[in-house]
């Protein structure tokens, strides 16, 4: 299928589910439990409303900006999402490709099935940040550190929500399906991790016959995790998975550079608010002193606009390129960015909004502004 017969990201999740298998379609469009915040991701962002302002000469948009520094394109990057060989064969070495193509940032997931070096090798321009989680084993968190310095990343996304695995109850269902993330991992390879560890964990209650301690979580860190990651490296760190003003600011106290405010897509604990039900009060919080990123729902570029416009400097996708990815390896996953892009424009022009500073909270209200009427 060609790419230009789709035209939204809707249109390319509708074809996801016929290219790949039951399990593997299951475990990327899942979320925890009853899957109350996965569904919220979207249903907060449907209740916002967009008030647009008329003649302003938008005859240009600008929608470059910066991340901490660097430049890009448009305010829209990639999020980490595990195991991008099972959407397409090029797994993150083509999802990286887009990114660089496009001139925007990808954030590359702790279990990729691609090495991080091999990622640089074939993307060395793109903007590309490395996902690091809190290991039991500082020596596997350091080292992981030490080859992103050293292979041209640019940052370092520490992601703290996920103490332990979220409960996919569609995906955990069965002894076969629990094992899901293992058989993916010997089969399609475990990236930078394979020197860690043989396989992927993911049957929590047998821990302790597993080898290494590589993917266990630490769950005894508190934020001096936080304080000891910022004395070991100069990169700028960006704690992924805050949804409170006090762990916003507590981020900022132990040392980041920048925070993504997210609910690991509804992955981690369930009932947790959505990511935009969040995003107001942390902007508040921490907004003038770090940079403030969202991701949790994005699949539209009027999406993008009420985020930006409640305070984020950017946002992330997870789900939308892994649609692309499966649809069409690099090329789908641009044509995801580039739509999104193209979305963000259109919004922009019909709001009078010619640059990035011009979308402020006040052209976005919640619905019930509408129910005095
Ligand atoms: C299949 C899948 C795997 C994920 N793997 C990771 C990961 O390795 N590290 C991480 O920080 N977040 C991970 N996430 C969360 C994403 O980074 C992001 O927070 C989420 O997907 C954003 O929501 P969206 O998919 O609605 O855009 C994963 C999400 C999915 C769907």
């Amino acid at each position: 299928m060609m790419n230009d017969t789709l035209t939204c990201v809707a249109e390319y999740e509708d074809v996801f589910k016929s290219r790949l298998e039951a399990i593997e379609w299951l475990y990327y469009v899942s979320g925890s439990d009853e899957e109350i915040t996965l569904r919220q991701n979207r249903e907060a962002l449907k209740r916002l409303r967009i008030k647009p302002r008329l003649l302003r000469d938008v005859s240009r948009c600008d929608l470059t900006t910066s991340l901490l520094g660097q430049p890009v394109d448009f305010p829209i990057g990639i999020a980490p999402t595990a195991f991008h060989a099972v959407a397409h064969p090029d797994a993150e070495v083509a999802t990286a490709k887009a990114a660089e193509k496009m001139r925007t940032c990808m954030i590359l997931s702790t279990h990729a099935n691609k090495s991080m070096e091999e990622v640089n090798e074939h993307a060395k321009t793109g903007l590309k940040w490395l996902n690091v989680y809190l290991f039991r084993n500082r020596t596997v968190t350091l080292d992981m550190v030490r080859r992103a310095e050293n292979s041209q990343y640019k940052g370092l996304v520490f992601t703290i929500d996920n103490p332990t695995l979220g409960n996919l109850t569609r995906v955990y269902k069965d002894k076969e399906s629990v094992l899901f993330a293992t058989k993916v991992t010997d089969k399609h390879g475990y990236g930078h991790c394979a020197k860690y560890v043989k396989g992927y964990d993911m049957v929590p209650t047998e821990e302790d016959v597993l080898p290494a301690d590589f993917n266990k979580r630490d769950q005894s860190a508190t934020w001096e995790y936080v304080d000891w990651l910022r004395s070991q490296t100069n990169l700028p760190i960006i704690v992924k998975g805050v949804l409170t003003a006090e762990d916003a600011t507590l981020a900022v106290n132990h040392g980041a550079n920048a925070v993504i405010v997210s609910n690991h897509g509804g992955r981690a604990l369930d009932s947790v608010p959505a990511s935009i039900e969040a995003l107001p009060e942390i902007a508040r919080a921490i907004g003038n002193k770090v940079e403030v990123y969202f991701d949790g729902g994005i699949r539209n570029g009027i999406d993008v606009f009420k985020a930006l416009a409640l305070g984020a400097r950017a946002v992330f996708v997870g789900r939308p390129i892994l649609y692309g990815l499966a649809h069409s390896g690099e090329e789908g996953a641009k044509n995801i960015l580039e739509i999104l892009k193209t979305e963000l424009h259109r919004t922009m022009a019909f709001t009078g909004c010619s640059s990035l500073s011009d979308i402020k909270p006040s052209l976005v209200v919640h619905e019930s502004h509408y129910a005095k009427l």
